[in-house]
C-alpha cells in the first residue's frame, strides 16, 4: 500500500477553491486553522446563536450561518457530530453547488446510510488517526498526523485530487496519507473504539484496579500500578513499537507480560472481538447511536456521571491534588 507523502502531491486542485468546515469543535477548529495557515480560502458554518463564533472570529477565521458558508464553496467539510450528518445534510443539501467535493473526517455517515450524497457531488474521506487537538499542535510544530483518504463518489473526475490536496493543506501528508475507504475506516474505527483503545483498555484499567483494591491494595497503590502506568507504556509503543517496547523493559516485568498477557487475552476476549466488528459490519452500532440521539444522550449522560463518580477517578483527584 502507497503511503502518499507531501513532495508527491499536487497542491492546486484546492489553491483557487474556498472550503467550508460546518462545525468548530475538536475536528473542525484544527482543520480549518491548518487550512488556514496553508494559505486555504476558508470560512467556518456556523449555526444561528453558536457559542463559537467568537472564538472563530477571534481565531482570524471568516465566518457565515452553515446554508450561506455552503453555498460559497466548492468544498464543504462535515464536521459536526457523526450522528446528526443526516439531519445537516439534508439542511444543507439544497445549498450545495453543482459538483461541490463534500468531505468527512469519518466514514460512518456514509457508509450507514445517514447521508446519501447526491449524485453530482464529489465525495472524499480525510480522516486524521487522532484528536483535533494534536492535529493542530502537530502542525504547529511542522509535522504532520497520518490520515486516511477515501472516495466515495467521483462525479468529476477530481475527487481523489481534491482529497490528497486537502490532506495536504491541513498538514497530514508531511506523515503521510494512506488509501482506504468509508466502509474500512469506519468499521475499523468503531471496532477500535469498542474493543481495544477506547473500550477495552479503559475497562482493563479498571477491572485491575479494583481487583488490587478488592484484594486489600490500597486505592492509591492500586491506581498508580495500575493507571499511573499507562503514559509509559504508550510512549514505549509509540516510539519503539512492540517489541521495542519489550526490549526495554526489566527481565522481571517481561516474563510477568509474557505469562499473564495471554491469560488475560484469550480465544474468548478474541471471540468477543469477531463478534463486535460482525455487529458493527451489521450497523448495530450505527444503529445504537441514532437512538442515542433520539434519546438525548441519556445513556452517555449517565455513563458520564458514574464514571465521575467512581473510586477509581476520586482516587486519581486524591493523587494529582486535586482535592
Ligand atoms: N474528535 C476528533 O478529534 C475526531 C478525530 C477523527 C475524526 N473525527 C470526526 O470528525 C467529525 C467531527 O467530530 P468532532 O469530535 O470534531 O465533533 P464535535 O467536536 O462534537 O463538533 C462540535 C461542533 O459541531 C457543531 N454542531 C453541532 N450540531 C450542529 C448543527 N446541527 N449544525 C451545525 N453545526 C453543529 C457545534 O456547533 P456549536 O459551536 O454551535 O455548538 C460544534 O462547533 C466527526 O465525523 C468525527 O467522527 C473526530
Amino acid at each position: 500500500m502507497d503511503i502518499l507523502k507531501e513532495a508527491a502531491i499536487d497542491p492546486a486542485p484546492l489553491a483557487d477553491k474556498r472550503v467550508a468546515i460546518i462545525g468548530y469543535g475538536n475536528q473542525g477548529r484544527a482543520q480549518a486553522l491548518n487550512l488556514h495557515d496553508s494559505g486555504i480560502d476558508v470560512v467556518v458554518g456556523l449555526r444561528g446563536g453558536s457559542g463559537s463564533t467568537n472564538e472563530v472570529e477571534a481565531a482570524g477565521l471568516r465566518t457565515a450561518l452553515v446554508e450561506k458558508a455552503v453555498a460559497s464553496a466548492e468544498v464543504v467539510m462535515l464536521l459536526a457530530p457523526d450522528e446528526i450528518h443526516g439531519a445537516l445534510y439534508k439542511e444543507i443539501e439544497p445549498h450545495l453547488r453543482q459538483g461541490t467535493a463534500l468531505g468527512f473526517s469519518h466514514g460512518l455517515s456514509v457508509r450507514f446510510g445517514f447521508v446519501s450524497p447526491r449524485a453530482d457531488l464529489d465525495v472524499f474521506l480525510l480522516a486524521p488517526k487522532g484528536p483535533g487537538t494534536a492535529l493542530r499542535s502537530l502542525y504547529k510544530e511542522g509535522k504532520g498526523m497520518l490520515a486516511l483518504w477515501a472516495v466515495h463518489q467521483d462525479a468529476t473526475g477530481n475527487a481523489k485530487d481534491i482529497a490528497l490536496a486537502y490532506g495536504r493543506a491541513i498538514g497530514c501528508a508531511r506523515a503521510g496519507l494512506i488509501s482506504s475507504s468509508f466502509a474500512e475506516e469506519a468499521e475499523a474505527d468503531l471496532f477500535n473504539e469498542q474493543g481495544v483503545v477506547w473500550g477495552g483498555v479503559p475497562e482493563l484499567l479498571i477491572a485491575g484496579f479494583e481487583t488490587l483494591v478488592d484484594g486489600g491494595v490500597s486505592p492509591e497503590v492500586a491506581y498508580l500500578e495500575c493507571v499511573g502506568e499507562l503514559h509509559l507504556i504508550a510512549e514505549l509503543i509509540e516510539a519503539r513499537g512492540i517489541a521495542g517496547m519489550r526490549d526495554v523493559i526489566s527481565n522481571t516485568a517481561e516474563l510477568g507480560a509474557l505469562l499473564g498477557g495471554k491469560r488475560i487475552i484469550d480465544e474468548s476476549v478474541r471471540a468477543r472481538m469477531r463478534d463486535i466488528l460482525d455487529e458493527v459490519r451489521a450497523g448495530r452500532f450505527a444503529d445504537d447511536l441514532r437512538r442515542e440521539e433520539a434519546n438525548g444522550y441519556s445513556r452517555l449522560e449517565a455513563a458520564r456521571s458514574e464514571a465521575h463518580g467512581a473510586l477509581i477517578e476520586k482516587t486519581r483527584k486524591r493523587l494529582s491534588g486535586e482535592n
